[in-house]
């Protein structure tokens, strides 16, 4: 077992966005780690698949199905940790998804729906976890940026935008827990993952009901 592994051993851990792609792989890691996880997303089937899939190998998961863009359900998330594990030690604010296409032509409601989860969502992790963490003395919590919390590409305004929000929030809040006395014992780490092949790398994922096919605003190039 690796120094890491062994960190994590009997930690309990949040993952949102645990049905597929980072979140999922994410989950399964640290569930094979020891970890205990609370996974979490919007579809409650997939949810229970992967923990009987973490089950199965001997690990501890539970699901807890939840809208990030909304923080009732992300206090139940944390709610749920704490009820059935007694807390948690990490939390990885996951979830993200994209508006593609060029910034005019794609409808002003899909760029509010991508702030909604990619930003909003992300205060409202960061703010259950960083409340339990500070009352308990611990903890870390895991922000999923992206290459464009650095450097913003084209077709994809909104989306860069809130992955250069989140990038600023963790570095900020690190700055509150430096100023408060906690950051040798609590911290937030922001990922800034270029390219994988994952759902949302082959999806339009702000079309509602559809899973296939590019939505018609995006350019073709
Ligand atoms: N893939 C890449 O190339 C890449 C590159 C850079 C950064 N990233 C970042 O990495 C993270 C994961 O990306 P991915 O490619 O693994 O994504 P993905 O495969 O599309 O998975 C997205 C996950 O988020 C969940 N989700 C979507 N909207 C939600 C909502 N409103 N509330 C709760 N859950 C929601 C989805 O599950 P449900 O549908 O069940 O809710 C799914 O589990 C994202 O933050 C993304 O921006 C990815």
């Amino acid at each position: 077992m690796s120094k890491r592994d062994q960190e994590l051993a009997g930690k309990t851990a949040v993952v949102t966005g645990a049905t597929s792609g980072l979140g999922r792989g994410t989950a399964l890691r640290l569930a094979q780690s020891g970890a205990r996880v609370v996974v979490a997303a919007r579809r409650g089937e997939v949810l229970d698949e992967l923990v009987a899939e973490i089950t199965a190998s001997g690990g501890n998961a539970l699901a807890v199905v939840a809208d990030v863009s909304s923080f009732a359900d992300v206090q139940r998330i944390g709610r749920v940790a704490l009820e059935h594990f007694g807390g948690f030690d990490v939390w990885v604010n996951n979830v993200g998804i994209a508006a593609l296409g060029y910034f005019w032509d794609v409808p002003v409601e899909h760029h509010a729906r991508v702030v909604e989860v990619n930003l909003n969502g992300y205060v409202y992790g960061s703010h259950v976890a960083l409340r339990h963490f500070v009352e308990r003395g611990r903890g870390a919590l895991v922000n999923v940026g992206s290459v464009e919390s650095e450097v913003p590409l084209g077709y994809q305004s909104s989306y860069a935008a809130t992955k250069a929000a989140i990038l600023r929030l963790g570095r900020s809040v690190n700055e509150d827990l430096r100023l408060a006395g906690h950051s040798e014992t609590v911290a937030v780490g922001t990922v800034m993952p270029w390219a994988i092949d994952t759902r949302s790398g082959s999806t339009p994922p702000t079309t509602p009901g559809t899973r296939r096919g590019w939505p018609r605003w995006m350019p073709r190039v």
